[in-house]
Order: structure tokens, then C-alpha cells, then sequence
């Protein structure tokens, strides 16, 4: 008589223990499933390799050939230390570098940073205190036709 109504308890245990799996489940499911509002487009949120919430989405397939190209090397070689946006990373935020600085500027800044410094060229010493002197590396093997693609990309940012 003992023995079976031990049975009968964790019979019911098991059975408790059961309906808890499958109401758990069903939670689960149910928060995975995406409803109407979690349904996104096609995304191909780009932007300096930050995706965010507030900043917008742009298709890519809508970008010219030079702005794609901008943003394939600007991800391999810049994202690391700088963001599109005007906040800054390890280096300062590009938003706007195209009319804070001349196109030649650039140029050799981003082809040999070092000897800019060297020039003792006013804006970029500052720059290079501000950035607690860290060194930015040269990329001498970026042409001209490669860093318009990059500025192009970076002017993408609203
Ligand atoms: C390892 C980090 C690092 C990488 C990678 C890097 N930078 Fe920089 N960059 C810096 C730092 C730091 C500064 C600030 C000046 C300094 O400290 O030398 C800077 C400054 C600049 C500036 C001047 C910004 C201004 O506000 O005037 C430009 C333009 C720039 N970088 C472009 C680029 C581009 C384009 C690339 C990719 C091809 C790149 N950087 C890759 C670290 C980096």
C-alpha cells in the first residue's frame, strides 16, 4: 500500500515535471518566433562595421561601385581604429574629413602618417597628442583612386 502510492507520487511528479518541459517549450518557441515587428528586410547594414539601431540601414546594392569599394577597404584597414560617425575610436571619428582637410592632405597622411609628423605639420601633431600618441601605420600602397573610394564610402554617413 506504501510502496504504491510512492508510485503513484512520483508518477505524478514526473507528470508535473513533464507539463513544465512542454510549457517551457512552449515559451521558448513562442519567443522565438519572430512576430510581425522582428520581420526585417533584406539588411545589409554596412556602416563602418557598426551596426546599430539608430543608424540607418542602406542597401548596398544601392551604393555605386567606387562607395562599395570604399567600404571593402575602409572595413579591412580603417574599421579597426575608426568609425565613419564623428566619435572616436582609437582614432578620431572620419565624419567630415573631406572638408576638414584637403584631398592631398589625406593622401599623405593615410600613405605615410609618420612623415607628416615629421614635417612637423601643425593639425597633425595636435592630432597626434589629442590621440595620446598613438602612431597610425602607413599605407603606402593605397593610391590615390583607393583613398577617394574610402572618403567616398565615409561620405555615405548621414
Ligand atoms: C591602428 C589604428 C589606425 C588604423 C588602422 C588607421 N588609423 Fe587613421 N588614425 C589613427 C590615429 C590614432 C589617428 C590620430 C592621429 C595620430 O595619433 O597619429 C588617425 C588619424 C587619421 C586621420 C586624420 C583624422 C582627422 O580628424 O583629421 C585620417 C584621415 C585617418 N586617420 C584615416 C585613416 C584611414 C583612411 C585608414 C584606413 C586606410 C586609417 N586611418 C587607419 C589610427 C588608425
Amino acid at each position: 500500500m506504501k510502496n504504491r502510492s510512492i508510485n503513484q507520487l512520483s508518477k505524478a511528479i514526473l507528470a508535473i515535471l513533464g507539463l513544465m518541459c512542454l510549457g517551457f517549450s512552449i515559451v521558448i518557441i513562442i519567443l522565438l518566433t519572430p512576430g510581425e515587428q522582428f520581420i526585417q528586410e533584406p539588411n545589409y547594414s554596412f556602416y563602418c562595421g557598426v551596426q546599430s539601431e539608430t543608424e540607418p540601414h542602406t542597401d548596398i546594392t544601392q551604393i555605386s561601385v567606387l562607395e562599395q569599394r570604399g567600404m571593402i577597404l575602409f572595413k579591412e584597414s580603417c574599421a579597426p581604429c575608426h568609425q565613419c560617425s564623428s566619435e572616436a575610436l582609437v582614432g578620431p571619428g572620419l565624419k567630415g574629413i573631406s572638408s576638414r582637410k584637403s584631398f592631398r592632405w589625406i593622401v599623405n597622411w593615410i600613405q605615410n602618417p609618420s612623415k607628416v609628423l615629421k614635417k612637423r605639420d601643425k593639425y597633425a601633431l595636435k592630432l597626434f597628442e589629442n590621440f595620446n600618441r598613438a602612431e597610425m601605420p602607413a599605407f603606402p600602397n593605397y593610391k590615390k583612386e583607393d583613398i577617394k573610394a574610402i572618403l567616398a564610402y565615409i561620405e555615405l554617413y548621414p
